[in-house]
């Protein structure tokens, strides 16, 4: 008789608890803010207090792998929707898609043609469409229609607009009578000098000491507005630099008759579309063409780069080495610094802190995916993940309310395009989802043990006290 109205409460109290847990990720607010260019280990090179500061009272994780290409749009795209460049479709900066027969180019500033961002859904969509309005301050995309939608809120891309008047506009929307609850923020440096003077250069130094002040006049910015412990600050970049020399440039004339190809994008993933029966002459001719340019067909490029089943990859790409640069001839615009090689390499990768109300405060993270912060989102605004190739559990012990060791680490795989790639899959994506199994178990087994007892005790009455004793611990946990 005790005992069963032990097991009662004992379930009853399990199911409150668990409906407790259960409770939908937070409503948060957030700022994303990218600093173009911005290499993981700038942060190192001159003293940079304010990115410090943010450590200090936030997240810091060490190396964030981006993706392949490791170009401006692509990795934009990817951060707002956890996709890689051939799911997301933005593939490089200049690319052609011989579908819709039309021509995508950064340089040209050709991007609004909304057909080329219709392949994904970036995250302010999904914001609004859960009824929540967003702000951007010339994030990459944020000023294309994209799906019949622009950003409630948004600037026009002008790249003359200094930062103080960015920064204002995302103060005006966050603290205006209906304040948006998701801002971007996007800054051309020091992406621009990184390609002028190279990584290397002392010259850097007072590059990277300006966007430390930069970063500390939005970090005042948001003090005064009493916004610095409301909202969650997320500061991030697109990819790294490395330096370039002179003396490290492939120039295509020198192998390939310039009327055999279209070369759609440069370097240093030359994208080259072969012309009409040209395939294998161009193909041979550059395959052997320079110890330190990679050659291949889009159905053999690498597995890890995510980077093949896209229309807008080219038949053939042309992969320099680290520091390498490609040219059609000597005339044309050589870079002292330069990105958008192998994604494995280190100096391609980006920063990556955080700091707000959703964060832990002084913890520092290894490493991390790029993709990963897409579903990092969606948990801190509380909408439906669209799919993507993130995980959210690789990167919620960045959170204040996780405990690591409490997250039973589930994973199934599946298998894609016949690849022994393992694919994560992730029906549902939550810390108190688990703490709902793992409750919901333990009612489970505590049923199991109660209908036991009563098999036994029905049945073998010599055995009853026996198990009595085993059960009886687990009914008081
Ligand atoms: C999260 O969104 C759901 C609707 O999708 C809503 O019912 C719930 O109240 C929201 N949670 C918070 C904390 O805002
Ligand atoms: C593709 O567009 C170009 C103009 O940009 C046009 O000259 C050409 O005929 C088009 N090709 C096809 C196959 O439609
Ligand atoms: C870009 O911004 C600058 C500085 O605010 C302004 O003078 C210029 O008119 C803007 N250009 C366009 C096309 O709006
Ligand atoms: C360039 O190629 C040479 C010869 O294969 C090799 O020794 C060198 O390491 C390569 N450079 C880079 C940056 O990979
Ligand atoms: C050199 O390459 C550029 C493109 O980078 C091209 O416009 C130019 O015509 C080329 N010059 C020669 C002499 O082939
Ligand atoms: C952050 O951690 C370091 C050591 O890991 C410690 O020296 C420092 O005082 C901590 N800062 C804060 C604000 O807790
Ligand atoms: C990044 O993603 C790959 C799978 O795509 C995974 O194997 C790896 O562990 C992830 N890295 C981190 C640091 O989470
Ligand atoms: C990335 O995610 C997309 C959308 O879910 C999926 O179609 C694709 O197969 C994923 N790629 C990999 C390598 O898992
Ligand atoms: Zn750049």
């Amino acid at each position: 008789m005790t005992s069963k109205f032990l097991s009662v409460s004992f379930i009853l109290a399990a199911v409150i608890s668990s409906t407790a847990f259960s409770l939908q990720p937070d409503q948060q607010k957030v700022l994303l803010v990218s600093f173009d260019g911005f290499r993981w280990d700038y942060l190192y090179k001159v003293p940079t207090p304010h990115f410090h500061y943010v450590m200090e009272y936030g997240v810091h994780v060490k190396q964030v792998t981006n993706v392949f290409i490791t170009k401006t749009y692509p990795n934009h795209y990817t951060l707002v929707t956890g996709l890689f460049a051939e799911n997301h479709g933005i593939v490089a900066n200049d690319m052609f898609d011989p579908i819709l027969n039309k021509s995508f180019s950064l340089d040209h500033m050709n991007i609004y043609d909304s057909e080329f961002w219709e392949e994904a859904t970036p995250i302010w969509i999904t914001n609004q469409r859960a009824g929540h309005t967003s702000g951007a301050a010339m994030w990459p995309g944020t000023d294309v229609k994209i799906h019949k939608s622009f950003p409630t809120h948004y600037m026009p891309y002008n790249e003359s607009v200094s930062f103080e008047d960015r920064v204002t506009k995302i103060i005006d929307w966050f603290t205006s009578k209906e304040p948006i609850n998701l801002g971007f923020l996007y800054w051309e440096e020091p992406d621009d000098m990184g390609h002028q003077l190279g990584p290397d250069s002392p010259l850097m130094g007072p590059i990277i000491s300006d966007i430390d002040n930069k970063l500390g006049y939005l970090i005042q910015m948001l003090k005064k507005a009493n916004l610095w412990n409301t909202v969650n600050l997320i500061i991030t970049s697109d990819h790294g630099m490395t330096q370039c020399s002179e003396e490290r440039i492939i120039e295509l004339d020198q192998y390939l008759d310039k009327d055999h190809y279209t070369l759609i994008d440069q370097s240093p993933v030359a994208a080259i579309l072969p012309k009409e029966g040209k395939f294998d002459e161009v193909y041979e001719a550059l395959a052997h063409a320079h110890p330190n340019l990679t050659v291949y067909k889009k159905e053999e490029i690498p597995e890890r780069w995510h980077y093949k089943y896209n229309d807008r990859i080219q038949p053939v790409i042309a992969v320099a080495d680290e520091g390498w640069h490609i040219l059609q001839n000597k005339s044309g615009d050589f870079l002292l610094g330069n990105h958008g090689y192998d994604n494995a390499l280190a100096e391609m990768h980006p920063i990556f802190l955080a700091h707000g109300p959703a964060f832990r405060k002084n913890f520092t993270k290894e490493a991390m995916n790029s993709t990963d912060l897409y579903p990092l989102l969606c948990h801190l605004l509380n909408v439906t993940a669209m799919p993507h190739n993130g995980s959210f559990r690789n990167v919620h012990d960045l959170l204040s309310l996780a405990t690591p060791s409490a997250i039973p680490h589930v994973q199934s795989t599946t298998f894609i395009f016949g690849s022994d790639i393992p694919v994560e899959y992730e029906p549902e994506e939550s810390y108190p989802y688990f703490i709902g199994v793992c409750l919901g178990s333990i009612i489970v087994i505590v049923f199991f043990v109660i209908f036991i007892k009563h098999l036994i005790h029905s049945q073998i009455p010599a055995l009853q006290d026996m198990q009595a004793e085993i059960a009886q611990p687990l009914l008081q946990a």
